[in-house]
C-alpha cells in the first residue's frame, strides 16, 4: 500500500528542512519541494497533508513567493507556518499588514482561544518562537482565531471545515515547547494521516530495490570515510555483496587513525571488497610549495580524480557508482529557494563524465536518518558519528605550504583535542572541534631552553547546520589539559590558542 506523504513547500525559511524532517520523525515520510510546485504535479503526489513554511519575504513585495492557489481547493488538509499563513491569509481574501509594534522575535507566550484540535491536549498557555515582521490583521472568510499572544491577536487561525490551517509560529523549533505535539495534532487529528514511515522497512525495501537494479553487474564505490558514503556502501553491499568493489584512497591527508579505522571497518569487520590505495606521497609532492587555498582545493579534488581513475581503470568493465548523496544536498541543489551554502565536493570531487549509472541509496535521507541507518546495519558508532570533515582533509587546516612534518604536527595535536573533548563528555554536543595548523612561528620557553615552533588553534563550534556556528563554550578546566597535553606531548609545538569567532563572521574552517 503507498504510503503517506505530507508534502513540503518551501518558501526559503530557515528552518524549512527542520519542518520535514519533524514530519519524519513523527513516523510519516515528507518531501521538500519548491513552493511553486506545478498544481499538477502536486495532484499527481497525491499528499495526505501539505505544510507551507516560512520565508524571509513580506507578502507584499513585488514578486513575493505564493503557491498555486487551487492547491487551497483540493480539500488536503493545509497547515500554513508563519509566511506559509500569510500566503494561505492572502489567497483565501484575508489581509497581513506588517506588524504594530515592529519585529517580533523570539520567545512569547501563546494561549490558545478555542477548541482546536490543533492545541487538543497543550493547555491554555504554551512557549512559542516567533520570527517575524508581518501579521495576519483580517482573517479570511470561514477562519476563526484560535490562538494569541499579547502583541498578535492572530497568532493563528483555521477553518477545520475545510482542514485549513494557520500558525504564526514556529513549531518545528525547539523553543516552541510543545511544538511536536502541535506537528502531530495536525497530521493525525486533522489531517487523519498514519505513522507509518519506518527506517527498517527503508533498509529492507532500499536493499531489494538495488538488488533488483544492480542484477549480476559491477558497482563501485568511493569510500571517504565519512559517514554519508559509509552507509551508502554497507547498503549497497548488504544487497549485492561482493559485486560492490570500494576505493579508499589515503590522499595523507587524514586524521589520526582514519585510515585504519576505514580498514577495519570495511574489510576486517564487513568483509567488504576494499582496495587501499596508499596516495600520500603523489598528493604532498603535488602540494608542495603551494600555499594558495583554492589551489590546494583544485590539487587535491584533481588528485583524486586521477587515483580513482586509475584504480577504476585497473577493474575492468564497471556499471554502476554508488554515492552518498543525503536528502540535504537534494534539496540544495533541486529548490530555488532553498538557502544555498557553500557548495562541497565530497569525496574530492568525482569526474563530471563519468560513463555509469549512478546508485545513491540516502538521496531520500536526512543526516539523522543516515545515522540511524548506519546504527542499524551495524557500523561502529565512532564512524557514524563522526564529525563533517571537509573532502580536502587536513589540507584545509594547515594553512598555506602542506608539508609532511607539518601535517605530523597537526594530526597529534588534532588527536589530542579529540580524545580529551570526548573524555569530558562533550563530543557529541560539538558540530565540530579540531585543531589549525597556522604558518607561523613563536617563541616560547621550555625547562630553560628557549622554543620558536608553531601554536594550533582550537576550533570548536556548535551549530545544528553548519550555515551558522556559535564557538563552544569550553570549560577552562578542558581547555587547560589540552593546552597542556599539547604542548608537553607534541615537540614542536609551543602554543595554543582558542578560536572565539562565530560563524558569521568567521567560517567554521581556517584555511
Ligand atoms: P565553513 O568553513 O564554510 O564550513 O563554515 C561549513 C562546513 O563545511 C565543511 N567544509 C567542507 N566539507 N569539503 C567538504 O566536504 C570541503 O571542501 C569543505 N570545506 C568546509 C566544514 O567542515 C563545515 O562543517
Amino acid at each position: 500500500m503507498a504510503k503517506e506523504l505530507v508534502l513540503v513547500l518551501d518558501f526559503g525559511g530557515q528552518y524549512n528542512q527542520l519542518i520535514a524532517r519533524r514530519v519524519r520523525e513523527l513516523s510519516v515520510y515528507s518531501e521538500m519541494v519548491p513552493y511553486n510546485i506545478s498544481y499538477e504535479e502536486v495532484v499527481d503526489k497525491n499528499p495526505g497533508a501539505i505544510i507551507l513554511t516560512g520565508g524571509p519575504n513580506s507578502i507584499h513585495e513585488p514578486g513575493a513567493p505564493a503557491c498555486d492557489e487551487r492547491i487551497f481547493q483540493l480539500g488536503i488538509p493545509v497547515l500554513g507556518i508563519c509566511y506559509g499563513m500569510h500566503v494561505m491569509t492572502q489567497m483565501l481574501g484575508g489581509k497581513v499588514e506588517a506588524c504594530a509594534s515592529m519585529r517580533e522575535y523570539g520567545r512569547t507566550f501563546l494561549k490558545p482561544t478555542g477548541s482546536d484540535l490543533i492545541y487538543d491536549g497543550l493547555g491554555n498557555e504554551m512557549q512559542v518562537w516567533m520570527s517575524h515582521g508581518d501579521s495576519v490583521q483580517v482573517l479570511p472568510e470561514g477562519f476563526a482565531i484560535t490562538a494569541s499572544t499579547d502583541s498578535c491577536p492572530i497568532a493563528a487561525m483555521s477553518n477545520p471545515g475545510r482542514k485549513l490551517y494557520g500558525v504564526q509560529f514556529h513549531p518545528e523549533v525547539k523553543h516552541t515547547i510543545h511544538g511536536m505535539e502541535i506537528l502531530a495534532n495536525f497530521l493525525f487529528k486533522t489531517a487523519g494521516l498514519k505513522a507509518d514511515w519506518d527506517l527498517a522497512d527503508f533498509i529492507s525495501e532500499s536493499v531489494a530495490d538495488i538488488k533488483a537494479r544492480v542484477g549480476g553487474k559491477k558497482v563501485l564505490c568511493a569510500l571517504s570515510g565519512g559517514v554519508d558514503s559509509s552507509v551508502a556502501a554497507a547498503l549497497v553491499h548488504k544487497a549485492v555483496g561482493d559485486q560492490l568493489v570500494c576505493v579508499y584512497v589515503d590522499n595523507g591527508l587524514m586524521r589520526k587513525g582514519e585510515s585504519e579505522q576505514v580498514i577495519s571497518t570495511f574489510q576486517d569487520k564487513m568483509k567488504m571488497n576494499l582496495i587501499f590505495v596508499d596516495a600520500s606521497q603523489r598528493f604532498l609532492s603535488r602540494l608542495a610549495g603551494v600555499a594558495d587555498p583554492e589551489a590546494k582545493r583544485k590539487i587535491i579534488g584533481e588528485e583524486f580524480i586521477r587515483v580513482f581513475e586509475e584504480e577504476k581503470g585497473k577493474l575492468g568493465e564497471i556499471d554502476y557508482l554508488v554515492q552518498g548523496t543525503i536528502y540535504p544536498d537534494v534539496i540544495e541543489s533541486g529548490t530555488s529557494t532553498a538557502h544555498t551554502i557553500k557548495s562541497h565536493h565530497n569525496v574530492g570531487g568525482l569526474p563530471e563524465d563519468i560513463d555509469f549509472a549512478l546508485l545513491e541509496p540516502l538521496r531520500l535521507l536526512f543526516k539523522d536518518e543516515v545515522r540511524l541507518i548506519g546504527e542499524k546495519i551495524g557500523l561502529d558508532a565512532g564512524l557514524i558519528w563522526r564529525q563533517p570533515f571537509p573532502g580536502p582533509g587536513l589540507g584545509v587546516r594547515v594553512l598555506e605550504e602542506v608539508t609532511a612534518e607539518k601535517l605530523a604536527l597537526l594530526r597529534e595535536a588534532d588527536a589530542i583535542v579529540q580524545e580529551e573533548i570526548k573524555r569530558a563528555g562533550l563530543d557529541r554536543e560539538m558540530w565540530q572541534a579540531f585543531a589549525v595548523l597556522p604558518p607561523v612561528r613563536s617563541v616560547g620557553v621550555m625547562g630553560d631552553a628557549r622554543t620558536y615552533a608553531y601554536p594550533v588553534i582550537i576550533r570548536a563550534v556548535v551549530s545544528d547546520d553548519a550555515m551558522t556556528a556559535e564557538w563552544a563554550r569550553l570549560p577552562y578546566e578542558l581547555l587547560d589539559i589540552i593546552s597542556r597535553r599539547i604542548v608537553n606531548e607534541v615537540r614542536g609545538i609551543n602554543r595554543v590558542a582558542y578560536d572565539i569567532t562565530s560563524k558569521p563572521p568567521g567560517t567554521i574552517e581556517w584555511e
